[in-house]
């Protein structure tokens, strides 16, 4: 039994990312799903050992009186979900990115915060990847380069699909600092697909000013030249940083260097990211991946499954 009830909105693909992770969480039992789709609710509740599952949101909301929500859906509803979210109570809310598309969604959305105080925190998961977390890219960039002046910041995908990684993995090499003025262009447009919901250039270059006199030039782009050697679309991201006295090459897949003057050799950093052996459910104590036992016997007579 954990101390947070949190139930999940949207049961795709993204969905069972953030439902993967539960059994290794102290203190959160996940208890209730939520989807439109019948056959993927079923199978994300079974999959996961998710107690209650449900078709409409509010009703959830109202039945599973969750601490904390997963909104896993496409970012078109984003001030609704919230909205509602805020209006049972619940007290946190982790948003998958985007967390908006347009300035007036993320008004809407400060909106609901101060009104409710419920807090929001948008899912920009690579920040968490080893070679980020660590901390040890900033020291380098903080101790041994001398002064930044350029960061070249790289990622094929459009602005709402990589933009959003791509600048919160900046921010965080920057200490979080705001960027002073920007300039960009961009053109192109493709709605099909997952882009429907996702609307934004297909091609987008910027310049950045940040405080320190540091320019950041990024390239969020479809067809950036991103990471050479990187064979998969979505794992094209990498940033190069110049300082006075060195530079750093990182990527996000294939590891990170850096010199500085006087180094003969560049020193390399740790590659990839850890792998998790496979989680287990904690209520039927089954392999992830199989079906529950537990929801298995709630499918012969007992299903939560409610409209
Ligand atoms: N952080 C990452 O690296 C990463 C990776 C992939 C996707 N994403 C993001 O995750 C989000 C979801 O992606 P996905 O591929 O799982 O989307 P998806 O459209 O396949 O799944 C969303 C599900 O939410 C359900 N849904 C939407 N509104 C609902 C409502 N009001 N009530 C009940 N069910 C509702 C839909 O029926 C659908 O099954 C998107 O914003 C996407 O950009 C993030």
């Amino acid at each position: 039994m954990g101390n947070y009830r949190s139930l999940i909105l949207g049961c795709g693909p993204r969905a069972h990312w953030h439902a993967e992770v539960y059994p290794e969480l102290e203190g959160m039992e996940l208890v209730a799903c939520v989807d439109l789709d019948e056959e993927r609710l079923e199978t994300f509740a079974g999959k996961f050992c998710v107690p209650m599952a449900f078709n409409d949101y509010e009703t959830a909301l109202a039945e599973a009186k969750p601490d904390i929500v997963h909104i896993v859906t496409q970012p078109s509803n984003r001030v609704w979900e919230a909205q509602v979210t805020a209006d049972a109570g619940v007290r946190a809310a982790i948003i998958e990115k985007p967390i908006a598309i347009v300035p007036s969604e993320i008004l809407g959305l400060q909106q609901v915060r101060d009104e409710s105080g419920m807090e929001m925190m948008v899912n920009c998961q690579r920040r968490y990847f080893p070679q980020f977390r660590d901390g040890t890219i900033r020291r380098v960039m903080n101790e041994e380069i001398g002064d930044v002046y350029l960061i070249r910041a790289s990622a094929k995908g459009n602005l709402m699909s990589m933009g959003p990684h791509m600048m919160d993995l900046l921010l965080q090499l920057l200490d979080e600092a705001e960027p002073e003025q920007v300039w960009a262009m961009a053109y192109g447009i493709d709605e099909e697909g997952y882009k429907a919901h996702h609307r934004a250039p297909e091609h987008t270059f910027a310049e950045y000013w940040f405080p320190g006199g540091i320019r950041v030039l990024f390239d969020c782009d479809t067809e950036a030249l991103g990471s050479p050697g990187e064979e998969s679309f979505w794992m094209h991201q990498h940033f190069d940083i110049l300082g006075s006295k060195g530079r750093i090459y990182v990527t996000q897949n294939a590891g990170w260097w850096y010199q500085t003057e006087g180094m003969a050799e560049p020193v390399h950093g740790r590659a990839r990211p850890s792998t998790r052996s496979p989680a287990r459910c904690s209520r039927c104590t089954r392999a992830a991946g199989s079906t529950c036992r537990i929801r298995s016997q709630m499918r012969n007579g007992m299903s939560n499954v409610k409209d």
